[in-house]
């Protein structure tokens, strides 16, 4: 097994605790690797207002991006319900999306864990197929 994976998906699991969710009571974390070598983790953060609730992996990602960090190669996601890990939790449209504007899908790795043995593995091309990025808005 890759070794940072293995650490990155023991930093998503041991800040689980940090999820708050107490009306979906779906607890999500997540840990993010920057091509610095550091990780960035993150938790989901519900609001009474429920729509101004942010998921875990989008946490992650802009909690790296408010250090300097612009660019990504993995990122390890970890939930359950009542702080329970039973199940993959896959990330929604929104995370997958902003996960594209700043990694290179062919290279950004996705990673579904239930423990550091017990996991799944995606390129985010494979989640998020013919995507739109930075990229295409400099197109003529
Ligand atoms: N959630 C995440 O944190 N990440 C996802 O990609 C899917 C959903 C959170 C949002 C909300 O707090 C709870 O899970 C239930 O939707």
């Amino acid at each position: 097994m890759n070794n940072s994976y293995k650490e990155l998906i023991k930093l998503a699991i041991d800040n689980l605790k940090n999820s708050y969710a107490p009306y979906s009571k779906f607890n999500v974390s997540a840990a993010v690797l920057a091509d610095s070598g550091k990780i960035y983790t993150g938790v989901n953060a519900e609001n009474a207002a429920y729509p101004a609730t942010m998921c875990a992996e989008r946490s992650a990602i802009f909690h790296a991006v408010s250090c300097g960090e612009r660019s990504f190669t993995a990122i390890a996601i970890v939930g359950g319900h009542d702080y329970q890990i039973k199940d993959y939790c896959a990330p929604c449209g929104v995370c997958r999306q902003v996960m594209r504007e700043f990694s290179d899908p062919k290279e950004m790795r996705v990673i579904l864990a239930k423990s550091t043995d017990d996991y799944r593995e995606f390129t985010l091309e494979e989640l998020l197929p013919e995507s739109f990025g930075p990229e295409d808005l400099s197109k003529e």
